[in-house]
């Protein structure tokens, strides 16, 4: 029966008011983060995936910091609207105080802003329940149901959602339950919650009643019965929250196995952001991911490497214990590069092809043209370094005076030995060789060897002083 309500616009009813009391924690419950964003941002993930004329949030603890919050998300054109509920008098009076901000010829979607797993696909199923024109929840079996809604039903129809607290015992022995998310006509809906009490365990206003109102109605109930748990699973303490972030980094890297990607251990792997991979990357076990990544063809990332915002293009190695962050700036690393073991590349890094970064360097705000290398304990900082450049070990730049940063020009083919101070602004020129544990001050001219240092002196058959006695 294809129902002629089928085009109903889409408006998402997301309930985040409660406390979150087992969190234990000063955070909103729904601003504590899964896979780097918050819980709230994914469920609004699936109000943007399907559409939705508009999203209502019910806000009551941490109100303030909640919209907050959800007004700072990129939210591709969804309309937003907040409703509070001061005081939480139970879910039914949740989606009331969100009726205002509902019209009439929408279908409403009832999601948990602490629920942050449900694939779209599933509401999509859901809302084809719905249909415009009945009330469709989503149910699921559970070996352990306990404390969660029981769906009641008279051979296949259902008949009533009971609050496993005011169900009796045959009653409990019922495994399907009431995920907490429903499709429903606004229009009934709204009548529905009209006639709510809270005569119940609990003394709340329970959404789950409208299930008897649209039976009492001559509403057809329809349960979309799934059996992926973790769909559904809500995060109520800090336990709860690093299980369903397991769930989900897992589901992000089968995914990207099924890519192609070689994770060489799918359950230590990390990503809070965007990865993106070209054919056959390689990444060890430990390492995490953040903001945007792109890894070209055939890179390899070795073991426990945090990567943040950077693209790395195709060939080049990490190794382990590096750590990468781009922030705003962004990192990019060329084709063939070498980079670590225990680099630290900054906001700004820009390395040519090729280029050698080794351990215990690092780099920020500079560019290294194809082939250059800083093998060992240095530091480039604000500097434009040329092609097939050699940096020697414990070389700086010394960019700050204190108050502003300048900027050091090493041109291409230069060798700067080991221990030198190159004091910006200053240019070394194409060629050059400095010797090591110079300070250079003033530029240098290409080809040339520049020496700043103290002179060695010998004296010789030198005499120690004795003790006097
Ligand atoms: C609810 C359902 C139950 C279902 C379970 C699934 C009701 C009466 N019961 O149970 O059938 O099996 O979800 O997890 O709906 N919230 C508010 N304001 C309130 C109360 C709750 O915004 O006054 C929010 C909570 O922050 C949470 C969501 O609504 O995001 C669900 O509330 P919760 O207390 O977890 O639901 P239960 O009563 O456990
Ligand atoms: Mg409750």
């Amino acid at each position: 029966m294809a129902g002629t309500g089928s085009k109903a616009a889409l408006d998402v009813v997301i309930m985040a008011a409660g406390k979150g009391t087992r969190m234990k924690s000063a955070r909103p419950k729904v601003l504590h983060r899964l896979g780097g964003r918050a819980l709230l941002a994914h469920v609004l993930d699936r109000a943007m995936q399907l559409s939705a004329r508009r999203a209502i949030v019910i806000t009551g603890h941490g109100a303030a910091e909640v919209e907050a919050a959800v007004q700072a998300l990129p939210l591709h054109g969804l309309q937003l609207a907040f409703a509070r509920q001061e005081p939480q008098l139970g879910t039914g009076h949740a989606v009331q105080q969100a009726l205002p901000q509902l019209p009439d010829d929408g279908v409403a979607l009832i999601l948990s802003g602490d629920v942050p797993l449900t694939e779209t696909d599933t509401l999509q199923a859901l809302l084809a329940a719905c249909d415009g024109s009945r009330l469709a929840l989503l149910t699921l079996d559970m070996p352990d149901p306990t404390g969660y809604g029981r769906i009641v039903r008279q051979g296949e129809k259902v008949e009533a959602i009971v609050e496993h607290k005011d169900a009796s015992d045959d009653q409990r022995r019922i495994t399907e339950i009431y995920s907490g998310i429903m499709a429903v006509p606004t229009r009934l809906l709204r009548g529905w919650l009209a006639r709510l009490d809270n005569q119940n365990a609990q003394q709340e206003y329970y959404l789950t009643d409208v299930v008897k109102f649209a039976v009492a109605d001559g509403v057809p109930v329809v349960a979309h019965r799934i059996t992926d748990a973790a769909q559904v699973a809500g995060v109520n303490s800090p336990a709860q929250l690093a299980e369903l972030e397991r769930a989900y980094q897992l589901r992000r890297a089968q995914a990207l196995m099924a890519q192609g990607v070689r994770l060489a251990d799918p359950t230590r792997f990390d990503v809070r952001g965007e990865l993106s991979c070209g054919a056959d990357v390689e990444i060890d076990v430990g390492c995490v991911f953040e903001g945007r990544v792109e890894l070209g063809e055939g890179v390899r990332i070795g073991a426990h490497c945090v990567i943040a915002n950077a693209r790395i293009a195709a060939g080049a190695v990490v190794h382990p214990f590096t750590h990468i962050d781009g922030e705003k700036l962004g990192v990019e690393v060329g084709e063939g590069a070498l980079i670590g073991p225990f680099a630290r590349l900054r906001p700004g890094a820009q390395l040519g092809a090729e280029v050698h970064i080794g351990n215990f360097v690092e780099v920020k705000n500079s560019t290294l043209a194809a082939g250059a290398k800083a093998n060992h304990l240095a530091y480039l900082g604000d500097a434009t370094v040329g092609e097939r450049v050699n940096y020697g070990a414990g070389s700086i730049t010394a960019n700050y005076d204190g108050a502003n940063k300048h900027r050091t020009v090493i041109e291409a083919d230069v060798h700067v030995g080991s221990n030198c101070v190159l004091v910006a602004p200053v240019t070394l020129g194409a060629g050059g060789t400095i010797g090591g544990g110079s300070t250079i001050t003033k530029n240098t001219p290409p080809g040339a060897l520049t020496v700043a240092r103290g002179k060695q002196l010998s004296l010789p058959n030198w005499q120690r002083p004795a003790k006097k006695k």
